[in-house]
């Protein structure tokens, strides 16, 4: 009979059990590791066989098969060594753990022996958890990140013989010292007490974060839009459990959850730069890893100069804005990652920045150039288009806080918390961004007012149907921000401010 030990793979975010096979047999010496592995997985053949001609172990010299199972599915990492290398001492009795199928392990071997961390711990203990399996054995390194999972025991080992010594209960199991533990501070150098001015565009910025609007901001240069979203992160609502545990198991797939190893508590605030490829934004390369917009899933992504940025990559993130997720196929891989992400943007209206200003030297010609750099459907997508004024010097130069960001994120948290409530039995809605049309049906109903006033602006300016959805769930923000059950004649109003780039086009604002 063959040896068989649990191990996971993943695909996405989401772990799934793998039994790992081993069998020898009588016969050639060689090693065959089948199951659809990919070259990280076939290459476990060297590091076992230099592991165990270590002092500890010897090389079984018979024929060796390892499959890993279920076998129509493709597998991808080195982390199966661990379970490979204990199948292989039971197969050739070199050791005889006691309960082995009640454990999972996890772990890359150095040729030495040693355990190295890997990436995606925490999706796949989330899998030994549903599987029942309720013992882990991990890398020490990710011990931590194995222990968020409740109801499961994780142990840590720093190299092989020492986990086969605990599995035949020689030694009795140690729990690692762990680094001095850091504080989790929730404390920002940044703070909105440093923009001076710019009320309306932080009001617009308070609402964008009360209900997960995406947001475009035009101004001219150095008049604070890369200021005011750098202190973003600063006024967003704390994460639900939930939605912590979605992030983390992202940053733990791609690897950015090493060095903590704790739960990722801090809404995700990315801010790629212009120059940055589809592939990074989107996600992408061999193993189809997430990018930028799934690594801002549940939190904010902020493109700097929209306009300078490649015009087919963003165009490129229309449809994961529209379906929430993002699927990358390649030629291994087909993975799906969340990508709910609030889109925060900045531009300047025309290429010298100073658009209806005396300043300006740009023909109507090139500005229109420049505008075009951002498709009308993500312009569709931007739920609040605001111009930013320049501040005057009596703002700049006075001495006046006019607001810090612990009051603005008071607002947001009392706003997210009527939305919370709201939306508590509803899978999947957090915020009033992602309504949807059944739930803008069921919670966005106007009076007779409010009606009227979005009638004349929807006939006058031609909208499309995203827009009038748009409309009704910033106008629910506007209302659940004053507690009001209704969305009032000055929410929809409020809302239809929100788009100064129409109003412009139809040659009705001046700037
Ligand atoms: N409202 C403001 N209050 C205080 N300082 C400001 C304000 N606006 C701009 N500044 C100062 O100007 C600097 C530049 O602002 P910022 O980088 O935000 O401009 P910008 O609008 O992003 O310009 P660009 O279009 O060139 O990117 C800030 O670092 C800050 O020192
Ligand atoms: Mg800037």
């Amino acid at each position: 009979m063959a040896s068989v030990v649990k191990s996971f793979s993943i695909e996405g975010v989401d772990g799934y059990v793998v039994e790992v096979e081993i069998k020898t047999i009588l016969g050639q010496p060689m090693f065959s590791i089948v199951g659809l592995g990919d070259t990280a997985v076939k290459e476990a053949k060297e590091r076992l066989e230099a592991v165990l001609s270590h002092k500890d172990f010897r090389f079984p010299k018979m024929k060796i098969v390892i499959n890993l199972a279920p076998s129509s599915l493709k597998k991808r990492g080195s982390h199966f060594d661990l379970a490979m290398a204990v199948g292989l001492l039971m197969e050739s009795n070199q050791a005889e753990p006691k309960h082995i199928g009640k454990y999972g392990f996890i772990g890359e071997l150095s040729l030495d022996g040693r355990l190295r961390p890997c990436n995606g711990v925490l999706p796949m203990v989330m899998a030994a958890k549903e599987a029942g399996i309720k013992n882990v054995v991990v890398p020490v390194e990710n011990l931590q990140e194995a222990a968020l999972v409740n109801g499961i025991h994780a142990f840590g080992f720093s190299n092989i013989k020492e986990v086969i010594d605990f599995l035949e209960e020689k030694i009795p199991y140690q729990v690692p010292p762990t680094g001095n533990e850091e504080k989790v501070k929730h404390e920002f150098s940044l703070d909105f007490r440093d923009v001076h001015g710019q009320d309306a565009m932080i009001e617009y910025i308070v609402v964008a974060a009360s209900g997960g609007h995406n947001m475009l901001m035009i101004g001219a240069p150095g008049c604070g839009k890369s200021m005011i979203a750098k202190r973003i992160p600063t006024i967003l609502p704390a994460m639900s459990e939930q939605e912590s545990l979605e992030v983390t198991k992202i940053y733990s797939v791609a690897g950015l959850l090493r060095k903590s190893g704790r739960l990722v508590r801090d809404r995700p605030f990315r801010a790629p730069h212009q120059n940055a490829s589809t592939n990074a934004l989107i996600g992408g390369g061999n193993n189809a890893l997430p990018g930028e917009i799934s690594l801002s899933h549940n939190g904010v992504l902020f493109l700097d100069e929209i306009a300078e940025f490649n015009r087919r990559t963003l165009d490129a993130l229309r449809q994961p804005m529209e379906d929430q997720k993002v699927t990358i196929s390649r030629v291994n891989f087909t993975n799906t990652y969340p990508a709910n992400f609030m889109l925060v943007a900045a531009m300047n209206p025309c290429p010298c920045g100073h658009y209806g200003n005396d300043k300006c030297r740009c023909t109507d010609y090139e500005v229109l150039k420049y505008r075009q750099k951002i498709s009308g459907p993500m312009l569709d997508r931007m739920d609040i288009q605001k111009y930013v004024q320049p501040v005057n010097f009596m703002e700049l130069s006075g001495q006046k806080i006019e607001r810090t960001s612990e009051e603005l994120r008071q607002r947001v948290e009392n706003a997210r918390k009527v939305q919370q409530k709201r939306y508590a039995d509803i899978p999947g809605i957090n915020c009033n961004a992602q309504m949807t049309p059944a739930l803008i049906e069921e919670y966005c109903e106007l009076e007779e007012e409010g009606r009227r006033i979005l009638k004349l602006a929807y006939d006058r300016f031609q909208y499309s149907a995203r827009t009038f959805h748009k409309f009704l769930r910033v106008g629910r923000t506007f209302a659940d921000m004053e507690e009001s059950e209704k969305i009032r004649k000055k929410d929809i109003a409020a809302a239809l401010m929100a788009r100064d780039l129409d109003k412009e086009q139809s040659g009705m604002l001046v700037v």
